[in-house]
């Protein structure tokens, strides 16, 4: 601890009379090594009066560019630490009197500041050493000891630093694992609806295939029912007018004949335009030897020969290539069921058939001039027939749709299937 002479009348009054040559020099070797042991220490202390004055210190004070002992002694702390403070309000000045305060009731103070004078965080701890009254104004009253705590400051700001960081990057995993979960949950629930969706339209194939199966029944039970009732009767009448042809031949009696053979005859032609409306109903060969195209256009030649009464303008703008195989019964069986309708209720004088490619769609188009399904369709004919229902199951099997409407000008009916084809499906005719 140095001071310039202040130190030497201390010590000598605190030895008092003891002027002994050896204990002069035992006191000043305990001084030597007691000032080497303070300047040593990394803290700046120092002692200072009851008016706050410096009265000695450490070298520590030159280690921190502060000036020489010399130079600062009996300045107060403010000034030792900011000589050229020209603050008006600084934070050390007003900690350091707040301090003085307190030490002067409590005995002691200590707070901690950074000061961007010294660019340094301290640590400012002052202790009374004399307790009582502050004695002669010269006296030492009070250590104080100034630590530097930079690195301190600086280890926490960044553990702080660290600890910000450590609580974003959770936070964010946490927002993360809640946005993974969230996906995880709607996943469950799109799934949980696929199956369900896909539970129902197992049931509804299910159910499909019951019907077609049982439709299937009962279209061989008419055929036979057609064949027995009808052409089989007519053939029994017409073997029944031959034999009585025969027997009146044997008897000689020709003119009698006649007209038996002319009945037999008419009967005969009834008999074939039957089977012909029968094999009609039935899957054609042209269907399987060459295609859907083709198929439509002999179907609608058929239908034209057998009702004569109605005009029907056919209008096929697509090759047998452009009706993908999967669609070629769901065409045939549409188009019959539509002219078997117009046949069977419209009472049109005209029926147009189109089948085109528009786009990437299939279009099957039947329109008469009929009296309309609203003026024809009881609700009771609605609900017994089987066509127009097989018609949109039909079409919704194969991926289309079916529109069953007035026709364009209010008269008639237009019934529309759209099938939508899969890219690259059929291909795309020049002809079409
Ligand atoms: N082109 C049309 N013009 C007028 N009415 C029609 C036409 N097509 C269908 N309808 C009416 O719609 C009803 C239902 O037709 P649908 O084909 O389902 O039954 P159906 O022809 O009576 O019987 P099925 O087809 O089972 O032999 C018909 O009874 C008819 O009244
Ligand atoms: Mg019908
Ligand atoms: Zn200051």
């Amino acid at each position: 601890m140095n001071s310039d002479n202040a130190g030497e009348a201390t010590a000598d009054t605190a030895v008092g009379t003891a002027n002994a040559p050896g204990v002069r020099a035992a006191i000043a070797r305990a001084k030597l090594e007691w000032e080497g042991t303070v300047d040593a220490l990394p803290d700046l202390i120092c002692l200072l009066d009851a008016s706050g004055h410096l009265l000695r210190m450490n070298r520590v004070c030159e280690r921190w560019n502060l000036g020489s002992i010399a130079e600062v002694l009996g300045r107060d702390l403010h000034r030792l630490l900011h000589n050229r403070c020209a603050a008006e309000r600084c934070q050390l000045h007003e900690s350091l009197r707040s301090a003085w305060l307190s030490l002067r009731e409590e005995g002691t103070a200590e707070f901690e500041v950074r000061d961007a004078l010294l660019e340094r965080a301290l640590h400012v701890t002052l202790r009374r050493m004399t307790p009582g009254t502050a004695g002669v104004a010269s006296e030492p009253l009070a250590v104080a000891v100034v630590a530097d705590v930079t690195a301190l400051h600086l280890a926490r700001e960044a553990l702080n630093t660290i600890n910000l960081e450590l609580e974003s990057r959770v936070r964010a995993r946490t927002d993360a694992l809640a946005d993974a979960n969230r996906d995880l949950q709607n996943e469950i629930a799109r799934r949980e609806t696929a199956e369900q969706a896909l539970r129902r339209s197992r049931n509804e194939l299910a159910a499909l295939s019951r019907q077609l199966i049982s439709a299937q029944e009962m279209e061989r039970k008419r055929i036979a029912r057609e064949l027995h009732d009808s052409v089989g009767q007519q053939l029994g009448a017409i073997k029944y007018s031959l034999e009585r042809c025969a027997e009146l031949l044997q008897q000689g009696r020709p003119p009698d004949s006649q007209p038996i053979l002319q009945r037999a005859v008419a009967s005969l032609q009834e008999a074939m335009d039957e089977i012909r409306s029968i094999a009609m109903n039935l899957r054609p060969a042209v269907l399987d030897d060459l295609g859907a195209a083709s198929a439509v256009s002999w179907f609608c030649r058929e239908f034209a020969q057998s009702y004569p009464s109605l005009t029907l303008r056919e209008t096929v703008a697509v090759v047998d290539a452009d009706i993908p195989e999967r669609l070629a019964t769901a065409v045939f069986r549409s188009l019959q069921e539509l002219l078997n309708n117009v046949a069977k209720h419209a009472q049109a004088q005209n029926v147009a058939v189109s089948l085109a490619r528009t786009g990437d769609q299939l279009v099957l188009e039947v329109t008469d001039d009929g009296v309309g399904v609203e003026a024809s369709a009881s609700s009771a004919s609605m609900r017994s027939g089987r066509g127009v229902r097989n018609l949109s199951e039909r079409a919704e099997m194969t991926g289309g749709q079916m529109r069953l409407t007035a026709g364009a000008t209010g008269v008639g009916t237009q019934a529309r299937i759209e099938w939508q084809l899969a890219a690259g499906e059929g291909r795309k005719s020049d002809a079409a």
